[in-house]
């Protein structure tokens, strides 16, 4: 499955993607803004993120990649797909060199319309760090909007982050 808009592809990951992503996965700053830590993956490692990513039933990862190119840029992935409520839950992650080119956009545009069309999706969730500016307007751009704050929930960079849930319901961003 292949979906474009403008500059900006959602692909499956190929294996010439492993370096790249191995890169993204071993980001301490990256993985601090995706709420984890990073844990010093190797080739084995990321395959293994992969698999788990893509073959378990109730998880999604695609590849955003430059569409001229078809270079990776980062990645879309969803999990907790719940088929009886219709929802899952939603993380992105871009290289730094990749950020604020619009693709984090684009690539979330995409993502729902797939969601809601194909998978019949109504409602997707996500946690973002209080103090993640960024993300939060790109999310709100999307048509996520605040629904929660989870006071002191996640030590990362040696103190504890506050961190906001939001909420998109599909139908809504047409
Ligand atoms: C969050 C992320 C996916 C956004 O993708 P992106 O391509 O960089 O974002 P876009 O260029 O599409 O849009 C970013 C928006 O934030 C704005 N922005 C950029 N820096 C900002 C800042 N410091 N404060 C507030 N807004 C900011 C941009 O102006 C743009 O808004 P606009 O479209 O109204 O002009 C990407 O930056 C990323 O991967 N960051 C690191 C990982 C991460 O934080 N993931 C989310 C974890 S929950």
């Amino acid at each position: 499955m292949t979906l474009e808009r403008g500059a900006t592809r959602l692909r499956p990951w190929l294996d010439t993607d492993i370096p790249f992503l191995m890169r993204l996965r071993n980001d301490v700053a990256l993985q601090a803004q995706l709420l984890t830590q990073a844990r010093g993956s190797n080739e084995a490692k990321v395959r293994q993120w992969l698999r788990d990513r893509t073959a378990l039933p109730g998880r999604m990862l695609l590849v955003i990649a430059e569409s001229a190119t078809d270079a990776p840029l980062g990645f879309v992935q969803v999990s907790d797909l719940d088929p009886l409520n219709r929802r899952g839950e939603l993380g992105i992650g871009l290289a730094h060199e990749a950020q604020g080119h619009g693709h984090g956009g684009r690539a979330l545009a995409l993502l729902l319309e797939h969601l809601r069309t194909t998978r019949g999706l109504r409602k997707m969730s996500l946690q973002v760090r209080h103090d993640n500016q960024q993300a939060i307007r790109c999310y709100e751009r999307a048509g996520f909007v605040r629904c929660g704050l989870l006071r002191s929930h996640v030590h990362i960079e040696g103190a504890w982050r506050d961190v906001i849930l939001m909420e998109c319901l599909l139908e809504a961003t047409g």
